[in-house]
């Protein structure tokens, strides 16, 4: 274990997480020995790109790991040999060999057998791509010190569709991207060096996903314009090595915005032919092509019912026109009304996408797929799964996950969303009364509809790091690991993940993964608990609490608080009815009360606060609760890390233990603003007395201010006390003190503050005259006032404090950002 520590510590690259979970990073030399007997020649059956690919891999991961350069063989094998090669051409060229007959699709096996008297490691798959992630999976029992010796290991992805799909714009942006700009588009066209996306492409194939969708389902419309096309054909050529199929968001009305139609009616004959052109011409330039995913008659984007048609009428359309390239439509069920009156009890956005669908079933074309997010409201932290998974029973169908964390902490927070994907995918339908697991859905197990699987919302971006956060990357393997096998557990994908990243010191392996494990109930127990969704500011960037902001309006987010309960009645008896979109087994659980589980009782049922759930609590104390759990959790997450220093690089170490340490932070302000609202609306006491009560803080507009102005917050619960103090005489600083008055000690020092993303102020802080923090609020958060998103602290620790001693916090304004203040804590050491 020291070893593996001190090799941790020293191998010297510096660790971007550019190499995400394909880090090949040399083995100790003890378990390098395990594999001495590993043959020195690879010989590949085929000249393919794929098998290219497949065996270039092998060579780098061989010698990455074991520091061994495989000699590439032409032709027979003269010595010990790892073979690689379809089944057809193991057929042809090994008769002698025994194949297996059960591969299809992208399968591989990976087993051993003698070719010409030479014993030899063999990887083989239905389709060269089923050789590549033959070739990863080989590799990964290596990076794991796995036996590859006796290797009889069939693997079959459980549906053929396992898709990425990024959210990218032309002009380089990412909807709800947060790890930098597009590694596809930059000024309006496709950047001139694609190096990232073939190096997406092999992450992306290193985890069996074999499409990707490249740009924002809110489509430009100049996507498929003939200029435009050859560009395009760049980023498939870039993909195409890994077996990687491009796929584009489409507007249902190019035809007509784009097309010069003066219509772009589906059932239009000119727009049918249209479509058709369009699509001979993009595969003139991309044979490959995958399909189009399609947002249609949803958040604005025109659609269908423009004239009166239907999504099948659309869908089919393009379907049609698709057909004899090969390609697919995913039609996205992501279609529900946003201006909704929230005064109509009855009123349900969640009934949405099943109403429109529904009716729908069996009339789609068999290369149309409707894509269909996991809930049905919006990647929420919680939410039951969509009926409507279960209401197309002749249809294709893929779930969509988001891996991109836009509430669930835009990949600032830690959060580790296979155990919630899981649990959606495990979770049974009760289709027609039978037992029909999601997972047994998607891939077409139940309906005899072949063609379904899983489309994941990446986004990831020109940071060395793809995420953002080197812990965030388990959700995009996680993802593909689960879309391959939905049956792994969390705990296998998290564990595979961890040593493949991080290596196998098994302190480094049970801590990494605890943290993950756990951190998805965390975030859920201070930003959204009972299946309340998550409570963030849904009118701004989906990040910071703001649980006023999902009443009121007409996007449906609804959670009905006031002053006498919470939650929404969807039941059948006396609520919108939305229950009645399961079939029945699934409808006697949550049209009652009593039974449903307590984790969702607030998505399906109104109660008072002072309701006992099954764990014997009430609804409120539950509220109040979970967000102090929560948020001492995300503290026992920095403690934990702080553990593996140096039995992991330094680089991602310190990364991770500032994302961390900003995390807890953050979830104080979660915790604090979702309480306060709650304290507020229900006018229930805390039974431990801790909401509203601070006895460590003073708020920045009760200390003497020179220079600082107190203002008010919005929304007030974002801000301890409602208020912040704002520094309005730039360039000259501000600065707020006041004189402690706790017992002398040595203490440690929190200052709440907010780093907006229109200046970096610099702050100073001082007990009498000397200076015991200063630092730049230079970091990106999504807002440029003082709110939920922008508001963070800064860690002092080990300061020496005396009664009467005067703390003095002097800012900084720059730019628009007037150096904003909450308030400082002192906590004894
Ligand atoms: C969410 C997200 C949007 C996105 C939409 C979609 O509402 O906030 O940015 O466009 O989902 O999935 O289409």
């Amino acid at each position: 274990m020291l070893a593996s520590a001190l090799c941790a510590a020293v191998t010297g690259r510096a660790e971007t997480g550019h190499d995400a979970w394909l880090h090949y990073a040399p083995l100790q030399p003890a378990a390098a020995k395990c594999y001495r007997a590993l043959p020195a020649t690879t010989l590949s059956l085929g000249e393919t790109l794929v098998l290219n690919t497949a065996q270039a891999e092998l060579v780098r991961g061989v010698k990455g790991m074991l520091g061994k350069t495989l000699r590439i063989a032409v032709s027979a094998p003269i010595e010990n040999a790892i073979v690689i090669g379809t089944v057809r051409q193991l057929r042809d060229k090994v008769p002698a060999l025994h194949i297996t007959e059960g591969l299809r699709g992208d399968g591989f096996w990976l087993t051993g057998g003698e070719v010409r008297g030479f014993r030899c490691i063999i990887i083989t798959g239905a389709s060269d791509r089923g050789v590549l992630y033959g070739v990863f999976a080989f590799l990964s029992h290596i990076a794991r010190q796995e036996d590859v010796f006796h290797l009889d290991e069939l693997q079959q992805p459980s549906a053929p569709i396992r898709w990425a799909n990024q959210w990218d714009n032309l002009d380089g942006t990412i909807e709800r991207g947060y790890a930098g700009r597009s590694i596809f588009f930059e000024n309006g066209g496709v950047r001139p060096n694609l190096t990232r996306v073939s190096e997406y492409g092999r992450l992306l194939a290193s985890v069996g996903i074999n499409g990707c969708n490249v740009n924002n389902v809110n489509a430009d419309l100049h996507f498929l314009d003939p200029d435009f096309i050859p560009q395009l054909a760049r980023i498939a050529e870039a993909f195409r090595p890994w077996g990687v199929q491009l796929g584009v968001a489409v507007d249902m009305s190019l035809p007509k915005t784009a097309g010069g139609l003066d219509t772009f009616d589906p059932l239009d004959g000119r727009v049918a032919n249209w479509w058709e052109k369009k699509f001979d011409e993009v595969s003139r330039a991309i044979p490959d092509f995958g399909g189009v995913v399609v947002k249609a008659d949803s958040e604005g984007r025109l659609g269908p019912s423009f004239y009166g048609r239907s999504p099948a009428d659309a869908a089919n359309v393009i379907a049609r026109a698709l057909k004899p390239h090969a390609g697919v439509v995913f039609y996205r069920a992501f279609v529900y009304d946003h201006h909704l009156d929230w005064n109509n009890l009855k009123n349900d956005r969640a009934k949405a996408a099943y109403d429109i669908f529904h009716p729908l079933d069996g009339k789609f074309d068999d290369n149309v797929i409707i894509q269909i997010k996991y809930g049905p409201i919006d990647f929420q932290v919680r939410e039951p799964v969509s009926p409507l998974l279960g209401g197309l029973e002749h249809t294709n169908t893929a779930i969509e996950l988001q891996i991109t964390q836009e509430y669930t902490g835009q990949q600032r927070h830690t959060c580790f969303l296979v155990p919630m994907w899981k649990k959606i995918l495990d979770f049974d339908l009760r289709v027609g009364g039978r037992p029909t697991a999601v997972k047994q859905i998607v891939a077409g197990n139940s309906s005899h509809r072949p063609i379904g699987g899983y489309t994941g919302v990446v986004n990831v971006g020109l940071d060395q790091d793809w995420l953002g956060n080197h812990l965030a990357m388990a959700n995009l393997f996680g993802f593909g690991r689960l879309a391959w096998n939905p049956d792994l557990t969390a705990n296998a994908i998290v564990e595979e993940w961890t040593k493949l990243t991080f290596g196998n010191d098994p302190a480094v392996v049970q801590t990494i993964s605890r943290i993950q494990l756990d951190s998805w109930k965390a975030y859920e127990s201070y930003t959204g608990v009972l299946g309340l969704q998550t409570l963030t500011n849904i009118l701004g960037s989906h990040y910071g609490p703001g649980p006023e902001s999902q009443e009121h309006n007409g996007w449906g987010q609804w959670i009905r608080a006031d002053h006498s309960g919470v939650g929404m009645d969807r039941t059948i008896a006396t609520g919108t009815g939305f229950v009645g979109q399961y079939f029945s087994d699934v409808q006697t659980i949550y049209e009652s009360l009593s039974k449903t589980p307590d984790d969702l009782v607030l998505f399906f049922h109104h109660v008072p606060y002072t309701y006992k759930l099954h764990s014997g609590k009430t609804v409120i104390q539950t509220i109040y609760d979970s967000h102090y759990t929560g948020a001492e959790k995300t503290k026992q997450f920095v403690s934990q890390w702080k553990s593996l220093y140096r039995r992991v690089d330094d680089d991602r170490f310190h990364d991770v233990l500032a994302q961390l340490t900003y995390q807890s932070g953050h979830a104080i302000v979660w915790r604090d603003a979702i309480n306060d609202w709650f304290h507020q609306i229900s006018g229930v006491s805390d039974e431990h007395g801790r909401v509203g009560d601070h006895p460590h803080r003073i708020e920045a507009e009760s200390m003497e201010l020179e220079g600082y102005i107190p203002v008010d917050v919005t929304p007030w619960e974002s801000a301890s006390g409602g208020k912040a103090v704002v520094c309005v005489q730039a360039p000259q600083p501000c600065s707020a003190k006041y004189r402690f008055r706790g017992a002398k000690g040595t203490y440690d020092l929190d200052v709440e503050y907010f780093d907006q993303n229109n200046g970096v102020s610099k702050y100073r802080v001082f007990v009498g005259n000397q200076l015991i923090g200063e630092w730049l609020a230079d970091s990106s958060l999504p807002a440029a006032v003082p709110n939920g998103d922008s508001s963070t602290r800064r860690h002092i620790t080990g300061v020496a404090l005396r009664p009467g001693d005067e703390l003095r916090i002097e800012g900084f304004p720059d730019a628009a950002e007037a150096a904003p203040l909450d308030y400082v804590e002192t906590y004894p050491k």
